[in-house]
């Protein structure tokens, strides 16, 4: 086999450790949370794994990233603000500053002579953008989204759902003297194991009288709900929506990576386990068995690595690693429609297959989960059904740009919006409604002013 160089990588990984969070098991809507140290460190030491991997220049997989001072042009970050309050963005953070540590090199020397390091010890501030809720459904796809909602209802009427309750029965039955009142259900099973995890990591109480197999068996039994969740027998089928949404940045950074021209390196977004099971579902890794359909360990993260072999065709590689005590990654052979065996893609298929069910668009969003109000549908649908400018189409359009042109269009269409209200004398303007901590997206266009807080986070 000849060897490939490494053009650059798209990043994908999961928040560290947190505190309890309860999500509803029906529409997916959460509450607030917060990372621990210890999440921290474990956001912080897969950074700096990255680095040792990808960032450094003696490494056989050494991308070219500069070093030690980190080249903005090189590396984009990206983090689910709307999930888990602020545990994503945060765990973005740590692990951004292990990839691209503290340097001496981070200083300055002024005209009078002064020397002035960056505080701690040559701290590198990088940006990361903040993905919020009502701007953008890229990282969230499955939240607020009815369509996805109702397949989740179906599924727990389904026969095999109903199976699976039978077979369940005596494990669920012991669990109510541990649950503090929890749910002893399947349908509650994911709230069921993330009590149990939580607390058999910070409550020693907890820890020391759990029974030996209950932690893993609860394990074991969310893995299996929610990959069902969040996934789909079709491609494009709208339980992959935490996957489809997600494509456009996916497949943009992918291609500007394989651009010779374009100076991208790494691309890298922040989010919760679930687009990992859609994305898992949708690539085929999962298909015979070599890596489980299961939710991703705190810190897990995928690396899809844009490889070229002399002047062939670039091919995308698929790396896993599950967590802060997996050694490091893995290589999986993906499966996508269509090909002949599994291995690694070249780049022109897995565009080809994946782009015609991303969801490029808030429009596209809003149309494929049946959402008329939420999330900026209501002024979309608005202005795609009365006025002939608004493009309800935009397919050919790149993902990116769609991206872009997604929200400016719902801000263009809420500004129109917003001074019709204003003109019929419905709003006040300089009225700003309270925001809880998990929606910092004080610009969105459906926050501020107007007179309610219905949000996907709620
Ligand atoms: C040099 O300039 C900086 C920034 O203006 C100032 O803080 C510092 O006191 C100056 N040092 C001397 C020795 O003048
Ligand atoms: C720790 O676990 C014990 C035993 O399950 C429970 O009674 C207690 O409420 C827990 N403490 C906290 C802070 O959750
Ligand atoms: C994707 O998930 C569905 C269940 O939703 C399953 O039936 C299908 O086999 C999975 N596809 C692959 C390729 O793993
Ligand atoms: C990750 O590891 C946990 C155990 O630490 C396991 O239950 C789960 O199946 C693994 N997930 C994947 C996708 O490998």
């Amino acid at each position: 086999m000849s060897t490939s160089n490494l053009l650059g990588v798209v990043l994908i990984a999961r928040h560290g450790d947190r505190l309890e969070f309860w999500q509803d098991p029906t529409t997916y809507t959460t509450s607030n949370t917060a990372i621990t140290p210890l999440g921290e460190v474990q956001e912080n030491n897969l950074g700096a794994y990255v680095r040792s991997v990808y960032g450094t220049p003696s490494s056989s997989s050494y991308i070219g990233l500069s070093t030690p001072l980190y080249n903005a042009e090189q590396f984009l970050a990206r983090a689910d603000a709307g999930d888990e309050g602020g545990v994503i963005y945060d765990s973005a953070i740590a692990l951004v500053q292990g990839l691209f540590p503290p340097s001496s090199a981070n200083n300055i020397t002024l005209a009078n002579g002064t020397f002035v390091p960056s505080p701690l010890n040559g701290y590198q501030y990088i940006p990361i953008e903040s993905v919020e809720l009502e701007e953008d459904v890229s990282l969230e796809g499955y939240a607020s989204c009815t369509a996805f909602s109702n397949r989740t209802t179906e599924f727990y009427n389904s026969t095999i759902f109903q199976q699976k309750v039978n077979e369940t029965a005596a494990f669920l039955k012991e669990l109510p003297p541990i649950l503090d009142g929890r749910a002893a259900t399947l349908v509650n099973m994911w709230n069921i194991y993330d009590y149990m995890n939580v607390q058999s990591v910070h409550n020693a109480t907890f820890l020391n009288n759990l029974p030996p197999t209950f932690l893993a068996q609860a394990r074991d039994l969310a893995n299996w709900h929610e990959y069902n969740v969040f996934s789909d027998t079709t491609l494009g089928g709208i339980g992959n929506i935490a996957g489809t949404a997600m494509l456009p940045s996916i497949l943009t950074a992918m291609q500007r990576i394989a651009n010779a021209s374009d100076p991208l390196k790494m691309h890298y977004s922040a989010i919760s386990y679930k687009p990992f099971l859609s994305l898992f579902n949708m690539t085929g890794v999962n298909s015979d068995g070599q890596l489980p359909a299961a939710v991703v360990n705190y810190a897990a993260a995928v690396a899809f690595e844009i490889r070229q072999t002399g002047n062939d065709a670039p091919f995308v590689r698929f790396n896993f690693k599950n967590g802060t005590d997996d050694d490091g990654f893995k290589v999986y052979n993906m499966q996508l429609p269509g090909m002949a065996q599994p291995g690694d893609v070249p780049l022109s298929t897995f565009l080809s297959t994946l782009e015609p069910v991303a969801i490029n668009t808030t429009l596209q969003w809003c149309n494929a989960c049946g959402q008329a109000t939420d999330r900026g549908c209501a002024a979309l649908l608005n202005a795609s059904s009365t006025t002939a400018v608004a493009p309800a189409h935009h397919d050919r359009i790149s993902p990116v740009g769609a991206g872009f042109l997604g929200a400016g269009l719902t801000f263009a269409v809420y500004s129109m919006l917003l001074a019709a209200l204003a003109f019929l004398g419905l709003l006040a303007f300089g009225k700003r409604v309270h925001r809880s901590g998990s929606e910092r997206g004080l610009n969105s266009p459906q926050g501020g002013s107007i007179n309610h807080e219905k949000t996907a986070s709620a």
